[in-house]
């Protein structure tokens, strides 16, 4: 059985390394990896290589950035190719980025089957490219790997066959269980006991520049109580750099993208973490650490109803408020999400195996 992985940003190597993983201790199971080289800096994609300890790429498409119609369709006329020389059984495609729908369309018209890790989760979102991601993804996919049981029900009201949708929990938080024991001599130095450590990439929250600035501002009022760490996402590099000379408040520094052991050291470590990512409402949840979201709304509400997390939507003086509230020691009480136990890999490795059997 040959298997092709799909692989292009950030997050998609933290879900795919497990799965990796799992597959490899099945014999029969040939492995191919693919990057669409949707993300390239080296801080962004090929430190997490090292990290996770996943192969090197097979082959690497070199898509590099672009408009989305732009880079989805690079990321199909280069995939096309490689899927009628290598001929493989199924694809399997994690998440929500452009490189995960490209490529489920791409398979879908040559009639190979798609196995979709992370599917079923909906913001009912519209305006999120990422949904758009989703609800494509979901509809061409074959198997369905589902992280909650919100998933499954989401994905049975768009119609999608039962049989087709395995509820087998969150592969993100395997990498964690299994990396978390290495992590703690990874934090940058010089740290405060105390900190809320920040992230912001979405659109929603950087490309207008006038809703940045207010934010920046916001959070340069949270480093008056706790000092702020910010690791810069290049998109919000790039934005706050085209706010002009002094846009970035006083109190607030910047950070590289951080590697994944540096990136989790820093979040178990966190007093409270403020954030619009969707992994990291994930990963607080699991760690037990306050996560404040500055969205409007989450594909992940299973973060919500039993996780740490808070949805602050854009009101910057609830942020302060829930600061204040999670230094005062009044922590949301949270329980841990069931299947979210460092298996979830294991159990897609012995369903896909299965099936080609
Ligand atoms: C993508 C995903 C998002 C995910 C995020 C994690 C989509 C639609 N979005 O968003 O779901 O949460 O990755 O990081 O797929 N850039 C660099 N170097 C890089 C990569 C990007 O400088 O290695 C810059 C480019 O200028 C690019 C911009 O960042 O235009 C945005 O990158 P892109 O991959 O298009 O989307 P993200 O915002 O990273």
């Amino acid at each position: 059985m040959h298997i092709i992985h799909v692989v292009g940003a950030r997050p998609n190597f933290m879900k795919a390394a497990p799965v990796l993983a799992a597959l490899g201790r099945f014999p029969q199971v040939k492995q191919t990896l693919v990057h669409t080289g949707q993300h390239y800096d080296a801080n962004m994609s090929e430190i997490f290589f090292q990290q996770l300890e996943m192969p090197a790429p097979d082959l690497n498409l070199e898509v590099g950035s672009g408009s989305h119609a732009q880079q989805t369709a690079e990321i199909m006329s280069r995939l096309e190719p490689v899927l009628l020389e290598r001929q493989p059984d199924l694809l399997l495609v994690y998440g929500d980025v452009n490189s995960t729908m490209a490529s489920a369309v791409v398979c879908s018209k040559l009639l190979v089957r798609v196995g979709h890790v992370e599917a079923g989760l909906r913001s009912r979102d519209r305006t999120m490219p990422e949904e758009i991601n989703r609800l494509i993804t979901d509809q061409l996919s074959d198997l369905l790997f589902t992280p909650s049981p919100d998933g499954d029900e989401n994905l049975a009201r768009e119609g999608i066959a039962r049989e087709k949708i395995h509820l087998v929990g969150n592969v993100m938080i395997d990498t964690l269980v299994r990396l978390l024991p290495r992590s703690a001599g990874h934090k940058p130095p010089g740290l405060p006991e105390r900190y809320a450590l920040v992230t912001l990439h979405r659109p929603s929250n950087v490309d207008d520049p006038e809703w940045l600035g207010a934010l920046l501002r916001a959070l340069a009022g949270v480093s008056d109580e706790l000092k702020v760490v910010f690791p810069v996402h290049p998109r919000t590099r790039q934005r706050i750099a085209a706010l002009g000379p002094g846009a970035l408040p006083e109190g607030l520094s910047l950070l590289e993208p951080q590697p994944y052991l540096s990136f989790l050291a820093l979040q178990e470590d966190a007093t409270v973490v403020i954030t619009d990512s969707g992994g990291i409402q994930e990963e607080t949840s699991f760690l037990g650490v306050p996560c404040l979201t500055l969205r409007e709304n989450t594909e992940r509400p299973i973060t919500v109803t039993q996780g740490t997390n808070v949805m602050i939507g854009r009101d910057l003086a609830l942020m302060q408020k829930e600061v204040r509230r999670v230094l005062r020691g009044e922590k949301k009480k949270a329980s841990p999400i069931p299947l979210w136990d460092g298996h979830a890999a294991e159990r897609i490795a012995g369903i896909v195996a299965a099936c080609g059997s």
